[in-house]
């Protein structure tokens, strides 16, 4: 604790240690879900830095600033150390991890051979799957049975044996499988009744990636969904994850083009310039990109990427400056270029007296790159949110998310400094210390505070 006391005593939890190991389930082992074994594997043997990841890298401010300590994230709240994680997962093709990183071609082969026994091991088990979900996917490692409430089933024995076999002490899930069909909420998502009732009745309104959230929260095991699917956001899986008090994330990993229009947006937006048009498009040739080459997935992918803008610039508010822009978001999927995106944004802004100007962003990015450490952290954050009590949505990792879950009656937070905010505020009230509010006026406005930096009594 910091010598000042947190603003919200109340809230101070007594986190259990992250003692033992966690497993770490998921669901479509692809390029993310490898490039995220691989490099654990690689950097608990001393061959590469955890870029990226805030759980590992990321020293915050505790107490005033004129007697700061800035300590790393994982010294302030205890998280599962990285030699501490065994993963787990399924695909629709039995390749293990190894296989499957090769061919997603993100990691060298250089890389990998250093972790192929490690990435060898885990073989995928055989998936929930319905080609109707993702047209652009067929494979042959399925699991049959003649319900739905069937397969959620086998997903739960999967994770109990996974349990028993690893000897963990604790699970997380999170999801890296494809990007589904376009869904709209129906009655079936309404309430956890209704969803069981859908499951036993094989309600199509249920997509396999509701029957892993399913599953997971009915194992107590905390769910994140790295894809834009509507799944975990349904209102009856955040109803029974709160029956059962399991925390909930979601969704769609917020990672290249979208991560930057949450930077560039809230500093249009700071400065009151305005907006009449935003076009983004990408060329991406991994499977990923394939699968959104089909128009039902990349509907869900084109809400979930456009759903930014309006939440951050508040055009209600400032009609004069953002009531009338035209947002266009396009995926391309372009095979030469693997996972190496190239996103393109043109961004017409207009200035004082609204004189027009033009921002372009070229961005030449790697997606597994850039969401790998997403999923760490998710794994990490979720696994210390169930150890300190927390349950349903965990709305301060909003930070990692493109749509990110807000209760029913709140706006979900955009602005990915507030989101920064919000994550590192949680965690200094979790353990008991002081909340920032950068206002710094404290420092100026109190007497005492001014003489003592004056070098005065
Ligand atoms: N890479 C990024 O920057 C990024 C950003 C945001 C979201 N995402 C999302 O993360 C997910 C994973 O991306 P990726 O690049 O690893 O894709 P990928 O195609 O390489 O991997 C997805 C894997 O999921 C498997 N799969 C599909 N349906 C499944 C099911 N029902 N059960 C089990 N496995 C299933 C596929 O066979 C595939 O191996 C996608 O939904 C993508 O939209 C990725």
């Amino acid at each position: 604790m910091s010598e000042k006391s947190s603003l919200y005593p109340e809230l101070i939890r007594a986190i259990k240690p992250a003692t033992g190991t966690l497993g770490v389930l998921l669901p479509g082992l692809g390029a993310v879900a490898t490039t995220l074994i691989a490099g654990v594997h690689l950097i608990n043997k001393g061959l590469a830095q955890p870029h990226g990841s805030l759980t590992q890298m990321q020293r915050m401010r505790l107490g005033k600033r004129t007697n700061p300590r800035f300590a790393l994230i994982k010294e302030v709240v205890p998280l599962t150390n990285l030699n501490d994680l065994v993963f787990g997962g399924w695909d629709i093709f039995p390749e293990n991890a190894y296989q499957i990183a090769c061919h997603a071609g993100v990691l060298s082969r250089e890389l990998l051979d250093q972790v192929k026994d490690q990435l060898e091991s885990v073989r995928p088990w055989p998936a929930v799957f319905e080609q109707a979900y993702v047209r652009r996917l067929s494979g042959p490692h399925l699991k049959a049975g003649p319900t739905k409430k069937h397969l959620a089933d086998m997903l739960i024995e999967d994770i109990e044996a996974f349990r028993r076999r690893e000897g963990v002490q604790r699970v997380v899930m999170v999801w890296c499988g494809s990007t589904e069909v376009f869904m709209q909420p129906s009655p079936v998502h309404e309430t956890i009744e209704a969803f069981e009732a859908g499951l036993k009745a094989n309600a199509p309104e249920i997509s396999p990636c509701m029957i892993y959230t399913y599953a997971a929260i009915s194992a107590g095991v905390p769910f994140a969904n790295g894809s834009p699917n509507l799944a975990v956001d349904i209102p009856a899986l955040v109803e029974y994850a709160h029956k059962r008090h399991v925390p909930i994330a979601g969704k769609d990993f917020k990672t290249g083009q979208t991560f930057l229009k949450t930077v560039v947006a809230p500093g249009l937006k700071a400065k009151m310039l305005g907006l009449t048009g935003w076009f983004s498009t990408n060329i991406l040739g991994n499977r990923d990109g394939e699968v959104l080459d089909d128009q039902g997935s990349f509907r869900t992918k084109e809400v979930s990427k456009s759903s930014v803008l309006g939440a951050i610039l508040q055009p209600e508010l400032y009609p004069d400056l953002y009531g009338k822009v035209f947002h266009k978001v396009r995926i391309e999927y372009y095979p030469p270029r693997g996972d190496a995106k190239e996103g393109w944004d043109n961004i017409d802004i207009f200035g004082w007296l609204g004189q027009p100007m033009q921002i372009k962003i070229n961005f030449l990015c790697r997606d597994s790159i850039l969401a790998a450490p997403v999923a760490l952290d998710l794994a990490l954050f979720l696994d210390l949110a169930q150890r300190a009590g927390l349950s349903g949505i965990q709305e301060w990792l909003s930070f990692y998310f493109k749509s990110p879950m807000a209760r029913v009656d709140l706006q979900p937070e955009h602005d990915l400094f507030i989101q920064h905010l919000k994550l590192t505020n949680t965690l200094r009230i979790l353990v008991g210390e002081e909340v920032l509010d950068h206002s710094g006026l404290d420092y100026y406005e109190s007497g005492d505070a001014y003489r003592a930096g004056m070098g005065g009594a």
